[in-house]
């Protein structure tokens, strides 16, 4: 049968075109009366935000702006979202074509290089209590402020009837926030985020430069692109990876200014381990020094391939192992003629926690909890965040064919095989074979699970009663 094409009304706000946001709450929780659930579900779904929503916020966003409209508009975005487990308890047993989302990701913790233990010949991750437990959904409700959010929650609980001897109970509520004044949009290293995701075909109809266009069926089920056999509901849901990561930003501060490449300052060292600097502007185009207004520029600050054949072989423009290198290797994959298209994923990452404060800097040590509450979406875990984690990130000879081993991805990559050690090279551009030993817990992971984004007639139909 012909499909028609994907219709923005039918599909949740956050898997593509994105919210808008300034705060942010992930609500998890756990079903207890299925029938009640199904029930009060068909009272929230005609609630959710559908991207053809979250669109026409951006615009309305966009006008007040560019009228002088002070402050931030009153805006806010609900989507929601099961996991294995969840579909399990709502008798839903169609096989829904993803193993990793169906194995549920604390059974892939160690494969995805967390650390943790064993206890009779069973790992188990060092992750907080609430990610080992069993997890049904996930509630994302975002705004321009804490005061929107929790309006917009509250409302979601009301309807849901979420709560003690209600239909379903919270299991754990993180909370994101962007971060203040000028750090607004960058994580907690200080590097400015969110630059480069994948434009969706007939959606994201108008790319910036260098910003390359992947089929529906990269992010969508069921539409162009996606090869796998889904079950007709299924039809433009997209799985969603959550992962609770915890940076340690004083000691990464500390360890890039006792490490600093010698004439250099430790901004240089970070770019190096990030592939772009501070500002945004990747290596790539700036490999020397910083370049504030380029990193700001949307029409310049995605175009760039690392140039095949010049830069395949050198890291003088930029590490071979960092960050945006590894999980967007662009040329290094292409220029041998092998696609990246089905790696790519959306992330709609926002930071967590508070900024470092005086005793954490003095003591070059962390002392309060922060992050990224780290997600994003695709067809096929298998072939995009899994992959990116596990194939390149942790993978110490990706990517391939370089002159030396590039080493391990510098602010993700987990080392499985011995957990206290993590080099990479290139670092230092004047010594591109020096291996740079890394500290192994800048990023530590304390959670995550493997999530289904139903479309909006799915939620209607088969998820609701
Ligand atoms: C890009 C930081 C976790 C995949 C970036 C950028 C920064 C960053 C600063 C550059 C901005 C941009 O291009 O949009 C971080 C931090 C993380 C983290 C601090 C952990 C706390 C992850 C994870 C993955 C990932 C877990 C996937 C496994 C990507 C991808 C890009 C990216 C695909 C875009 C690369 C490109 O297209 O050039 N990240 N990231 N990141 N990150 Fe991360």
């Amino acid at each position: 049968p012909v499909v028609p094409p994907a219709d923005l009304n039918n599909v949740q706000g956050d898997v593509v075109i994105g919210f808008a946001k300034k705060m942010e709450t992930a609500l998890f929780f756990q079903i207890d009366n299925v029938g009640g659930f199904r029930k009060q579900l068909g009272q929230l779904a005609p609630k959710i935000t559908t991207a053809q929503q979250a669109a026409s916020d951006r615009d309305s966003i966009k006008q007040h702006k560019q009228t002088g409209g002070t402050g931030l508009l009153k805006i806010s975005g609900l989507n929601i979202a099961f996991s294995q487990s969840g579909l399990n308890k709502l008798g839903i047993t169609d096989d829904i074509g993803d193993p990793a989302f169906k194995s549920g990701q604390l059974s892939v913790a160690q494969d995805l290089g967390d650390k943790g233990f064993n206890v009779n010949g069973t790992f188990t991750p060092d992750w907080i209590p609430a990610f080992k437990e069993a997890i049904h959904g996930i509630i994302i409700v975002s705004g321009d402020s804490q005061a929107t959010v929790d309006e917009r929650l509250n409302d979601t609980i009301r309807v849901l009837q979420l709560g003690p001897k209600g239909t379903c109970h919270e299991v754990l509520r993180l909370l994101g926030a962007v971060r203040p004044g000028d750090e607004k949009g960058h994580e907690h290293f200080g590097f400015l985020d969110g630059i480069s995701n994948p434009a969706v075909e007939q959606i994201d109809t108008k790319p910036f430069p260098g910003q390359e266009t992947v089929g529906q069926g990269i992010i969508l089920l069921g539409r162009n692109k996606d090869t796998i056999k889904r079950p007709d509901w299924a039809l433009d849901g997209s799985f969603l990876a959550f992962r609770y990561l915890f940076q340690l930003v004083p000691e990464f501060d500390d360890f890039v200014t006792r490490n600093a490449i010698p004439e250099q300052g430790p901004d240089f060292l970070g770019a190096r381990l990030v592939g772009r600097w501070k500002s945004g502007a990747p290596l790539d185009l700036a490999p020397v020094k910083d370049d504030p207004a380029l990193g700001a520029d949307p029409q310049r600050n995605n175009n760039f391939k690392y140039a095949f054949p010049e830069d395949s072989q050198t890291q003088d423009r930029c590490p071979f192992a960092a960050h945006v290198r590894k999980t967007n290797p662009r040329n290094d994959l292409e220029g041998l003629g092998i696609s990246t298209e089905s790696r790519r994923i959306i992330r709609r990452g926002i930071a967590f926690g508070p900024e470092v404060n005086k005793a954490e800097q003095q003591q070059k040590t962390t002392l309060q909890g922060r992050g990224l509450l780290f997600r994003c979406y695709q067809s096929n875990i298998a072939n995009g965040f899994q992959f990116i984690q596990e194939s390149w990130a942790n993978a110490p000879g990706f990517p391939p064919q370089k002159p030396e081993q590039p080493g391990f991805d510098a602010i993700i990559g987990q080392n499985k095989d011995d957990q206290s050690s993590r080099t990479i090279t290139g670092v230092d551009p004047k010594a591109q074979t020096t291996s740079l030993q890394l500290p192994t817990d800048w990023v530590v992971p304390k959670g995550g699970e493997y999530f289904f984004s139903p479309s909006i007639p799915a939620l209607k139909t088969k998820f609701a009663s």
